[in-house]
């Protein structure tokens, strides 16, 4: 029953539009109709600024931290824990508040693991740095991060956390599939603030 009711708070937490709510309110722009069409705070932030793009990448990786320390707090199940993460980026991803639609789920992803594991979230980072350091598309360098960790997480031992850390991966990819075939194309949006 707890864990019913962890999952489910998550997943709304997780649903929360915050990309879509600043844009709107701060720039009266809906960010699903331009940019990537993306949600997120790399759109956000090409669309009205670094500030705000900064803002919603804090508020969407707190959808993923909050609800995974707290689990962290009753549970030291690594597999419970990656649940309830997956529930707060799947929240993300297919939003209630949006018809079911949402964005890629990276900074949720980045915010739920930094609960999980901060020593392996800030390899995996690393991984994101050097990469968009190299390539400068934020897509690419997020791809590379969340693909780094399951194996990150098989050299730390936590192998509880490893099924969910590829299921996530899996999901991350897809909702990347535009973004794939762009960066195919050479036609990807490169990394840029206003
Ligand atoms: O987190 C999303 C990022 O990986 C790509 O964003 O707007 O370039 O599709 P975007």
């Amino acid at each position: 029953m707890v864990t019913i009711f962890w999952l489910a708070i998550s997943y709304l937490l997780g649903a929360m539009p915050f990309g879509l709510l600043i844009s709107r309110t701060c720039c009266g722009i809906d960010p699903r109709n331009e940019g990537s069409g993306n949600i997120g705070a790399t759109n956000v932030g090409r669309l009205c600024g670094t500030k705000y793009g900064a803002l919603t990448l804090a508020l969407d990786m707190l959808k993923g931290f909050v609800p995974v320390a707290l689990a962290a707090s009753f549970s030291d199940s690594y597999f419970f824990l990656t649940l309830v993460a997956t529930a707060a980026i799947c929240g993300h991803m297919f939003s209630v508040f949006l018809h079911g639609k949402g964005g890629k789920g990276v900074a949720t992803w980045v915010g739920a693991f930094v609960a999980i594991s901060t020593s392996g979230t800030i390899l995996c980072g690393l991984g994101f740095l050097a990469a968009l350091y190299f390539y400068n598309f934020v897509s690419l360098a997020s791809l590379v991060m969340v693909a780094l960790m399951p194996v990150v997480l098989l050299f730390q031992g936590l192998y509880g956390a490893i099924p969910l850390a590829l299921v996530l991966m899996a999901l991350i990819f897809w909702k990347h599939s535009e973004n794939i075939q762009r960066l195919m194309a050479g036609e990807e949006h490169p990394w840029k603030m206003k």
